[in-house]
């Protein structure tokens, strides 16, 4: 496996075993295999190209201004991919990228090419999560595999092999249909996040609880568990920009996809729900000191992307509250955003002086604080729990002004 990038320090760090991302499991992983000399790092394209019989492209397709899909990273790899095409390749597309565009690259790579070479083009989405992509990687679910061409899948089949022992299900379709089926599943995802958030912005209108709510719904196996928890609206560097996407791909097939407009805009309303929670119980915000539990958008991952605490963050910045931050692994990266904000050695840090907390990421530690001496040190006692990681009625007894998410 010879792992090709441009960014020349990531690949010096690579080569030390420098993992640049913050990923249970995977530092090892990078370690074991370069010691077996079975994993390269270079940033030479060419070298990478002419050793490689199979090459996968994954590089990222970011939303541009409008939502379109900026594949202008793919269209340079594939052009110099096609340009050091030497024997047949089997070129994969693990990026997520709009209908159409496998055969766009085929197109592409057959125009650039020196000299006549053969190769397919083969969409293979992949579903990993961050914070348990090695895991998810090892045990996907199922197997995406978009291609007309019999000579590929026997390749990609060959290297899927362990996968097909664990009896993991394999999806052979064509290139369009595997491009639409992973943005139809991390919209459906968003919807479901959205759905419940929505359920649980009533529940708490009505005084019902959201947790006895999803446990009673899960239980029904058309709905299932996962995925039923309300919290600050979805992040991350997939789910928002991939809805947002499907809008501007339906948008050119001539329909409107309303209801995937709909998800994005209850998710905006989420995220910014909370700054209002806030106000609930601190009143206005100039010169009160805020601090806030988790930046990371989701917990075990150090990604900032899309996260509701950089919306909260800012929103509260504006109207000139003093904030004070936590995080176990997304500090690093939130410094580049906000540069002058307190960043604190430890929740307790954080809670000295506060106005008011906010938890905003799930992380295991926050769950097992000590809330007793969390609260000693607050100004005033106001929690606003987005995530449900408290139990309401032990906070309450313990004198905190308590408010959750549908609870
Ligand atoms: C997602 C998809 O799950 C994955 O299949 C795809 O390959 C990439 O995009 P990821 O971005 O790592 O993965 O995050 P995910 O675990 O899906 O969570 C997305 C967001 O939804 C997070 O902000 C998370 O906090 C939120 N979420 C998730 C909830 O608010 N409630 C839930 O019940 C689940």
């Amino acid at each position: 496996m010879i792992c090709v990038d441009n960014n020349r320090s990531k690949i010096e760090d690579l080569k030390r075993g420098a993992v640049p991302v913050y990923e249970a499991g995977l530092e090892d992983l990078v370690r074991k295999n370069t010691e077996m000399g079975r994993l390269h790092f270079t940033h030479d394209l060419k070298q990478g190209v002419e050793r490689s019989q199979v090459i996968f492209i994954a590089v990222g397709t970011p939303p541009l201004d409008d939502g379109e899909v900026d594949l202008s990273n793919l269209e340079v790899v594939a052009k110099d991919i096609a340009h050091f095409m030497d024997d047949y390749k089997v070129i994969v597309i693990k990026s997520t990228v709009p209908v159409g565009t496998a055969k766009r690259v085929r197109m592409m790579v057959r125009e650039n090419q020196k000299r006549s070479v053969e190769f397919d083009v083969v969409s293979n989405p992949e579903f990993l999560r961050e914070g348990c992509s090695v895991k998810d990687f090892m045990h996907p679910q199922r197997v995406i595999l978009g291609t007309l061409s019999q000579r590929a899948l026997d390749t990609l089949k060959r290297i899927y092999s362990p996968f097909y022992q664990n009896r993991t299900p394999f999806v052979i379709c064509t290139n369009e249909t595997a491009e639409m089926i992973k943005y139809a599943s991390n919209s459906f995802l968003a919807t479901k996040v959205s759905f419940v958030n929505e359920i649980a912005n009533i529940c708490e209108r009505l005084g019902v609880d959201i947790k006895e709510v999803t446990q009673a719904m899960a239980l029904d196996k058309r709905i299932g568990p996962e995925f039923l928890s309300p919290g600050p609206g979805f992040g991350g560097s997939c789910l928002p920009k991939d809805l947002w996407a499907l809008t501007k791909i339906a948008a050119w097939s001539g329909y409107d996809f309303k209801l995937g407009k709909c998800v994005m805009e209850a998710n905006r309303r989420q995220k910014e729900a909370v700054v209002s929670k806030v106000k609930r119980l601190v009143g206005a915000l100039e010169e009160k000191t805020l601090g806030i539990l988790g930046l990371s958008f989701k917990a075990n991952t150090d990604d900032i992307r899309e996260s509701p605490s950089v919306v909260v963050i800012r929103k509260v910045l504006e109207e000139n509250a003093c904030v004070r931050v936590f995080d176990p692994a997304a500090m690093n990266e939130a410094k580049k955003l906000f540069p002058t904000i307190y960043y604190g050695a430890d929740p307790y840090d954080v809670a000295r002086g506060c106005d008011c907390l906010i938890v905003l990421t799930e992380w295991k530690q926050f769950k097992e604080l000590d809330w007793e001496k969390m609260k000693s040190s607050m100004r005033s006692p106001n929690l606003v729990d987005t995530r449900n990681i408290c139990d309401p009625l032990r906070m309450r007894s313990m004198g905190f002004n308590y408010l959750a998410t549908g609870r």
